[in-house]
């Protein structure tokens, strides 16, 4: 029903103008009597087998729904519905920003791919943590935090504190996202000295709170090994708690779509189906590399079981979706 009816519906409309008709639409519907009810009866899985104990928390299954989905955490009572065992929202940054000039959001149709240059757009940490208080019973909300685009690199980690700080009574763990290629600058604080500086910083905040809170790290799909194995070191002495691998790519190598057509697009962090590979490979090392001591989410070109298998097998505790959902629908968690 979704692929053939509803997506080329969606499809034919605007591609961010779609996420949000879309997400409108099922949030109207949801209103209906019993909708809900229905949805859930659809969509959920419940089962003791499924249930993953990570970092302290319990997990009721290995597949959540990626950062950028939700960023403004607006709706997280609809997207409960559809079987997600966590969903990360944000990424979240201290000041509302608007992100980039539109068009910034476009599928590559023939790849299973987008290209997204969003820019952080967000309501900012106020707005976000007003509407978490009245966040669902019982889901796992990742807290997903950033930088605002005017703040420099030399004070970004204000910027992180400020987001840890505010939302840290209102989800269940955070994601230190330096990883996003759509705000100028912000990958080069993955560099050892001052990723170490910002997860250190953090950490001590973190460990002075009575019910401390798991802190990942989200990292680029583009890293050379000498860089992942920075990551690692860094991971190892801050003591932080594991590794989202991976971001969208800057890499445009071995697309279907015809290169004018990608050229046109521009700068962006492609995501999706020709991530996939490349996102399990960053698995993969880093897993081998820590002798699996190391918990990591795994997320890049998820699209169906077979996919979220050959994460887990490489070594993610954990799986996260994004582009997937988009092409493949709302049974996509429950499939897998
Ligand atoms: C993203 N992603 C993302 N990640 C993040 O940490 N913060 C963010 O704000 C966003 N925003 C965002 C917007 C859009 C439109 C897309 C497509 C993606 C990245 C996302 O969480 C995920 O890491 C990648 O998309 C790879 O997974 P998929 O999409 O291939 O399943």
């Amino acid at each position: 029903m979704y692929k053939l009816v509803l997506r080329p519906i969606f499809f034919l409309l605007d591609a961010e103008k779609a996420h949000y008709f879309t997400l409108n639409l099922f949030s109207f519907l949801l209103k209906f009597p019993f909708a809900k009810r229905i949805c859930m009866s659809v969509f959920l899985v419940e089962n003791e087998m499924l249930v993953t104990n990570l970092f302290g928390i319990k997990f009721p299954n290995k597949v959540g729904l990626a950062a950028g989905f939700d960023k403004n955490a607006k709706y997280l009572h609809e997207l409960a519905c559809l079987g997600f065992g966590h969903i990360e929202i944000g990424t979240v940054t201290p000041l509302p920003q608007e992100g980039n000039d539109k068009p910034r959001l476009f599928r590559l149709l023939k790849d299973k791919a987008i290209i997204n240059r969003m820019g952080f757009n967000n309501d900012g940490m106020e707005a976000i943590v007003k509407r978490l208080k009245n966040r669902p019973k019982g889901l796992i909300v990742g807290g997903n935090i950033g930088k605002n685009k005017v703040t420099p690199n030399e004070e970004a980690t204000s910027d992180y504190i400020k987001c840890f700080n505010a939302l840290f009574d209102y989800v269940d763990y955070f994601t230190v996202n330096v990883s996003s290629p759509n705000t100028p600058g912000l990958r080069a604080l993955q560099d050892k000295e001052p990723l170490m500086g910002l997860l250190n910083e953090l950490q001590k905040i973190n460990n002075a709170k009575s019910n401390r809170k798991p802190i990942l790290l989200k990292i680029a799909p583009d890293l050379t090994e000498s860089q992942l194995d920075d990551i690692l070191e860094i991971v190892i002495n801050t003591k932080i708690d594991g590794v989202i691998a991976t971001n969208t790519t800057i890499d445009r190598n071995n697309l279907s779509t015809a290169e004018t057509e990608v050229t046109t697009i521009g700068a962006g962090g492609l995501s999706g189906k020709p991530l996939s590979k490349k996102s399990t490979s960053v698995i993969s090392y880093l897993n081998k590399k820590s002798n699996g001591s190391i918990s990591i989410i795994g997320v890049g070109g998820i699209m169906n079981a077979i996919d979220a298998k050959e994460k887990l097998q490489s070594g993610a505790a954990l799986v996260q979706v994004y582009t997937g959902f988009i092409y493949e629908g709302p049974a996509l968690a429950k499939n897998i």
